[in-house]
């Protein structure tokens, strides 16, 4: 199986407090295991807490290339959230996630998951997690992928012969559900993986990338099945390096650049820190106005017939339109043009990129 040939078992000292016997899930290359019995576990406020969580991998001759991937990342998630980690290719944002399941082990700091600290196996019981690139065998059906799944995850078939049908309905495949895989488009299989990532009916559940490679319709489609699962109580903590979709369903994020936290806030935060405002004039301001303008110190961009303002508060708006008018300068119309997330997360990358 495609699966299985690609995976590789970790050695016990790679993957300490594990069960050798009892593989969980096989994705991405690796072999997850799970743990006899299912421990009761607290619940919190803060499902994900990273403190100063650092990766360094060690690669080459000896080890000696080093490449920094995470770098003290300190990070708070609550319940319930629709959380974003957005980043450029490279940014770390995997090897959060590998490191908040386990499947790589931090260089340094630590992090707690569902109010355990890392390493442990048991929270994974609890979670969901669709990987970057995954792949499914393509003789397989779609049902017989989450049949295999669920296996793995020792979730019962009589509990799997009831959830399967019900996934495949809320990931809008259940017309498909018994073609073969290798018949999929890239918006089924991403939405296929996405059922497999609530086989186990997690509470909290890691998406990386999970509209990656998908179009516009089926990125709409995946959105509303997170939307949906977020309004059951879930905990979504998405990876994404496509900023429109994060904009439109997350209750915060964080940007993540060359392994660092730039920034962490909600949506509203990133967007709305600077107003933009056009103002159309009937003629161009003269230049009188323009000396009395730079006086202010707001900054102005002038085009014909228009300029845009760039505005911290009601009161420096006010200001320019009193302005305008002592000029006497005709308004036609007054648009706030809204920040978008891709401003924000450009300047702060670029920023970063020349400090
Ligand atoms: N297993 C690994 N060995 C060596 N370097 C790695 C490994 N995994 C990731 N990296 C490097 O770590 C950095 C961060 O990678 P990754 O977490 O995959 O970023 P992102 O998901 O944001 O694209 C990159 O420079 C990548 O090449
Ligand atoms: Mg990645």
């Amino acid at each position: 199986m495609e699966c299985s040939q690609k995976s590789q078992i970790l050695p016990a000292h790679r993957a300490p407090g594990v069960l050798s016997d009892r593989p969980l899930i096989a994705l991405d290359g690796e072999i997850w295991y799970c743990a006899l019995g299912s421990l009761p576990l607290p619940d919190s406020m803060n499902v994900i807490s990273s403190d100063s969580l650092s990766k360094t991998y060690k690669n080459g001759l000896g080890r000696r290339n080093e490449i920094k991937a995470l770098d003290a990342v300190t990070l708070s998630i609550e319940s319930g959230q629709i959380f974003a980690l957005l980043g450029p290719n490279g940014a770390g944002k995997t090897t959060f996630i590998k490191l908040l399941l386990s499947i790589a082990h931090p260089s340094f700091g630590g992090a707690t998951v569902l109010g355990r600290p890392i390493p442990n196996v048991e929270v994974r019981r609890r979670i969901g997690y669709l990987p970057e690139n995954h792949r499914y065998p393509g003789y397989l059906s779609g049902t017989e992928v989450l049949t295999y799944f669920g296996r793995l995850a020792r979730v019962p078939y009589d509990v799997l012969r009831e959830r399967i049908p019900q996934l495949m309905e809320i990931v809008g495949l259940s017309a498909r559900k018994d073609h073969k895989v290798k018949t999929y488009s890239k918006g089924m299989l991403q939405r296929l993986g996405l059922a497999q990532a609530l086989i186990n009916d997690p509470d909290l559940i890691f998406l990386d990338e999970p509209t990656e490679g998908v179009d516009p319709v089926g990125r709409k489609e995946i959105r509303d099945v997170l939307q949906s699962l977020s309004r059951q109580g879930k905990t979504l903590f998405l990876n994404s390096h496509i900023l429109s979709e994060v904009e439109l369903i997350s209750d915060r994020l964080a940007i993540l650049d060359r392994g660092k936290l730039v920034r962490e806030g909600t949506v509203e935060e990133f967007t709305s820190a600077e107003s933009q405002v056009e103002i159309r004039l009937t003629a161009e301001p003269p230049e009188a106005f323009s000396h009395a303008a730079a006086a202010t110190l707001m900054r102005l961009e002038y085009a014909a017939h228009s300029l845009t303002a760039h505005i911290s508060t009601p009161a420096e708006l006010n200001r320019l339109i009193d302005l305008l008018r002592a000029y006497q300068c005709e308004i036609v119309s007054i648009t706030k043009k809204k920040t978008t997330l891709e401003d924000s997360f450009l300047k702060l990358i670029r920023r970063e990129v020349s400090s």
